[in-house]
């Protein structure tokens, strides 16, 4: 569904000197280099985050895909189509929705836009109609299509964007960052949108977010993206098996620590009773968890992952 071959991305930006003869007759510029020689490709129906720190080459690869920006090198193959062609039959079905950058008609109430929406994508009244009221039930938004935009909150209009973005039911959708500034409430609704939209249509989702949690909650597969170079590609739980060596232990207590237990004094520990956690490579677990169970006295014992974030910035670091 889309591929991409060695794809490369400079930024040419003019450079002003001092002299109005020089910028007008002889322009300098200064070259960025954003993506750095990518491939990946995509099947239908994945939903595929990608993450990576500010000025990684998230955004540019977005806007590439979806034909907002000229790739500088490189094969770029979407739905059949270069997207930069903006043919109308790959417009059509598309949707690059981002948390930064509104859409909808700030002075008009949001049901104006939908309809503009509907004339640009020529949906007929019966799909419109059928459109607007699934995506307004999913994303509970009855009570605000009717109140001009600027009258909205942030969330409230978020919702209201991704309806728009949704009506003509594109096939892809390009998320950037599309719950950037939410509460955790209206976060944790768009995410559990996102996830059931996605059943429901089997469409491909390209995500990006620097919340762990939203990536964590709705995609398998990740790309990691550091200074315009893939540095990962793969599943989450992958990431986690290659890239993570230890493990944390969470004890409940049923009573305080005595004050003769210890731990080897290059284990990283907490205590806060009654839970006792521990950090611990994970060669290590099978012998040194039983030793130190036999100290204490627990009802409770449980062995997680370390949290994907702190995954995620040694892989960057190693990087
Ligand atoms: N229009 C532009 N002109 C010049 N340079 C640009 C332009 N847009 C982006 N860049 C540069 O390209 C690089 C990649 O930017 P991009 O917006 O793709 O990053 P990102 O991964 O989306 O970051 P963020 O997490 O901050 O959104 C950055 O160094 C950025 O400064
Ligand atoms: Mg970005």
């Amino acid at each position: 569904m889309i591929t991409v071959k060695n794809l490369t991305k400079i930024y040419k930006t003019a450079v002003r000197s001092k002299n109005l003869f020089q910028d007008i007759f002889f322009r300098q510029y200064q070259k960025s280099l954003a993506l750095d020689n990518i491939s990946f490709e995509i099947e239908e129906g994945e939903l595929v985050g990608f993450i990576g720190p500010n000025g990684a080459g998230k955004t540019t690869t977005m806007k590439i895909l979806s034909g907002i920006l000229y790739p500088t090198k490189g094969f770029v193959n979407v739905l059949g189509f270069f997207p930069f062609d903006k043919k109308y039959s790959f417009l059509r079905q598309i949707a690059f929705i981002t948390g930064q950058k509104n859409q909808l008609i700030w002075e008009l109430p949001a049901i104006e836009s939908f309809r503009l929406n509907k004339e640009i994508y020529e949906i007929d009244e019966e799909t419109f109609k059928k459109n607007v009221n699934e995506l307004v039930e999913l994303l509970d938004c009855r009570q605000i299509i009717n109140q001009p935009v600027k009258t909205l909150s942030l969330g409230q209009r978020m919702r209201l964007e991704i309806i728009n973005s949704l009506l003509h039911r594109p096939k892809i959708l390009f998320l950037d960052e599309p719950t950037i500034g939410l509460d955790i409430f209206a976060q944790s609704s768009i995410i559990k949108f996102i996830s059931e939209y996605q059943t429901r249509y089997n469409s491909t989702i390209i995500l990006t977010s620097h919340y762990m949690q939203d990536v964590r909650r709705l995609a398998k597969r990740v790309i990691l993206i550091n200074e315009g170079k893939i540095i990962f590609d793969g599943k989450i739980s992958d990431l986690i098996n290659h890239h993570s060596q230890q493990k944390i232990i969470r004890i409940v207590l049923i009573s305080p620590l005595a004050k003769k237990f210890s731990l080897p004094a290059n284990f990283q520990y907490s205590y806060n009773f009654p839970e006792l956690k521990i950090t611990l490579p994970k060669k290590e677990i099978a012998s040194k968890l039983s030793m130190i169970l036999k100290q204490i006295e627990f009802s409770d014992v449980t062995i997680e992952d370390e949290p994907i974030e702190e995954v995620i910035k040694k892989v960057f670091k190693k990087s």
